[in-house]
């Protein structure tokens, strides 16, 4: 949420690259942008409400001198988007400037006060009161580092600042609190992020700050410090495996069609995840008295599935919990016999970071399963399972959630083979299927793309859509109508197709789609009575089907078809593809970028 960057270099102009690095960090917010330079002992600065390319067209980005720059994409919280609003934020005198990430409770208390002294606000963000506390820090003598420092200490909230000032140029200062940041070196620069691919086609070199440090950057040196007690951290740069070619939309029209294509990859990729990792999450699991999935949005049907899995293949009962409400509900009972398992594409959800800091307190145990190495969760968690779909960009998440599940699913597997419950061939049969799942995900996309976008065609403007399951189908259902809210805007309710006849059938006339995910399980009867009511109100039926099954053809009025050899655990992920690719093509039928969609943002790192 917010995507901010800092760079110096050591000599040449540093807009050009901000610029670049904010359209890869594009996904975080899109609603304005801001580049701020210093060069000759002068802040230049451009920002405006609307998307990059946009502002970029009406004010060259690139055209700011000065090799020391920082720049931000916004998603807002305090103030609309607006050009007063837009980052980066100013003190009176322009000589300091400020982007920030994150929200600044006390910033109403704050601003009253730096207002008292005489300080003019010209926006109305939270973020405003930082570059104006610095300045009067400054103006008693204290360095960038040192004001920066005290303000740390009295803003209370979550935030990521990048401050720079024109009597100390070629200096960053970055400092972190609950919202991420990331240094990048390399010869000759230094570049601080809130995401690995701002700055991944400079460096793959990283160096973590983690919450509570701030660093101060110069073309040579990365210092880091305790804002507690001063104490310096040394830290060691490490070696990112992502590619900068991962974080570009090779010759496909939008990340989210690439990121779909790239889902046997990042399945074949994250079924390599070392054996000992996966037993030790799957042990954290067993000896667990009680069991919670944490996870928010598409994280949140991974871990739906999750817990079918754990129950057929492990036998073990989960619980899938909306990481927003766990405070509000099971919170009071946790104790350290439990144990979280947080799901999170990104690491840093806030939602998801506070209720496992919750349970962590109350002793629990945490589990995490997360694609973004270093990212918050990994610090709080016990143990983590990184996932290998590369970078995602696209804000409506894709592979992420295809590699979410291949993990739940080799520590179902793991866990059976704990249990000893489904027997050794019966595991073999499933781990298979599990190894199938890459090349079976590559058939569904080239055999259903084609007529996704047919079925797209036929139903984009239909007002209201239901997607039914049931079993671990719930959670493909589910996902498939987020999908399609998330990026095509038109209401759609996933429902449990067992729940659908106390509801949900009410809304049912002529010609209403109803999807149906309809595998060949142990659902596969009733879903059939299911269909059967919903055709007899004349809805039209689209169905995602095993191949060869004729009867489930003939009911609906257009159907996927999924190869044979995908075990029941295992259907979301072969059969949620040509529910992404049916979003997909709406979307884009619709005139609309399924890459940002209005009002949302790539991690949501706000309560
Ligand atoms: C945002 C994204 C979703 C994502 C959710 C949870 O809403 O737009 O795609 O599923 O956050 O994110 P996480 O990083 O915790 O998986």
């Amino acid at each position: 949420m917010c995507g901010i960057i800092g760079a110096i270099q050591k000599k040449g102009e540093v807009a050009p690259f901000i610029h670049q690095a904010l359209k890869r960090l594009e996904y975080r917010g899109y609603d304005s942008v801001g580049v701020t330079t210093i060069a000759d002992n002068e802040l230049y600065m451009k920002k405006d409400k609307g998307k990059i390319d946009q502002v970029h067209k009406k004010l060259d980005l690139d055209d700011l001198p000065g090799s020391t720059g920082i720049g931000h994409t916004r998603w807002a919280t305090h103030g609309i988007p607006s050009m007063l609003n837009s980052h980066p934020h100013f003190d009176c005198s322009n000589e300091i400037a400020v982007v920030h990430n994150g929200v600044i409770d006390n910033f109403m208390e704050l601003r009253r006060e730096l207002k008292k002294k005489g300080h003019q606000f010209e926006s109305e963000t939270d973020t405003e009161v930082i570059p104006h506390m610095i300045e009067d820090y400054m103006k008693n003598g204290y360095s960038l580092e040192e004001a920066v420092k005290e303000v740390a200490l009295i803003i209370e909230g979550t935030y990521a600042v990048v401050a720079m000032c024109t009597k100390e140029p070629g200096k960053i200062v970055v400092t972190r609190d609950g919202n991420p940041l990331v240094i990048g070196k390399k010869e000759n620069a230094v570049y601080v992020s809130s995401d690995i691919p701002a700055f991944l086609p400079m460096t793959d070199n990283m160096v973590l700050l983690l919450d509570g440090e701030i660093a101060v950057l110069t073309v040579d040196d990365i210092e880091i410090e305790k804002l507690s007690d001063g104490e310096r951290v040394d830290r060691d740069a490490i070696k990112i495996s992502w590619t900068a070619d991962q974080a570009q939309k090779s010759g496909y029209p939008h990340f989210m069609l690439k990121e779909i294509h790239e889902q046997p990859d990042a399945i074949r990729n994250t079924l390599r995840l070392r054996d000992e990792e996966i037993e030790k999450a799957a042990k954290m699991i067993d000896n667990a008295e009680r069991v919670f999935l944490l996870a928010m949005g598409t994280s949140g049907h991974a871990a739906l599935a999750g817990r079918h899995m754990f129950a057929s293949l492990g036998g073990v009962l989960a619980t899938s919990e909306l990481a927003s409400d766990f405070a509000d509900t099971v919170y009071d009972t946790i104790t350290k016999s439990d144990l979280v398992v947080a799901i999170t594409q990104s690491g840093e959800t806030t939602d998801t970071i506070t209720a496992v800091k919750s349970a962590r307190q109350q002793g629990a145990k945490v589990l995490a399963i997360t694609n973004v190495v270093g990212s918050s969760i990994t610090r709080i968690a016990d143990h983590t399972l990184i996932t290998q779909a590369g970078p995602e960009i696209g804000v409506a998440a894709t592979k992420t959630f295809m590699v979410q599940l291949t993990s739940l699913a080799q520590i179902a597997l793991k866990l059976g083979e704990i249990s000893g419950k489904p027997g050794t061939d019966e595991l073999e049969k499933k781990r298979e299927s599990l190894h199938g799942l890459p090349d079976i995900v590559s058939r569904v996309i080239a055999t259903e793309e084609e007529h996704a976008r047919q079925i797209a065609g036929l139903f984009y403007d239909s007002p209201s859509m239901l997607f039914l399951g049931r079993g671990i189908s719930m959670a493909t259902a589910f996902e498939g109508a987020l999908k399609l809210k998330e990026i095509a805007y038109n209401h759609a309710e996933g429902y449990s197709a067992g729940e659908s006849k106390h509801g949900p059938i009410a809304l049912v006339q002529d010609g209403f789609p109803v999807f149906f995910v309809a595998p060949r399980d142990d659902t596969r009867s009733r879903i059939i009575g299911n269909i059967m009511e919903m055709k007899a109100r004349g809805a039209s039926i689209i169905s995602v089907i095993e191949e060869g099954d004729d009867e489930l053809l003939e009911l609906s009025d257009h159907s996927f078809a999924i190869p044979k050899g995908v075990e029941p655990e295992f259907t979301t992920m072969a059969y949620v593809v040509p529910l992404q690719l049916v979003s997909y093509y709406m979307a884009t039928r619709k005139g609309y970028d399924p890459d940002k969609p209005r009002n949302l943002a790539k991690s949501v790192t706000v309560l």
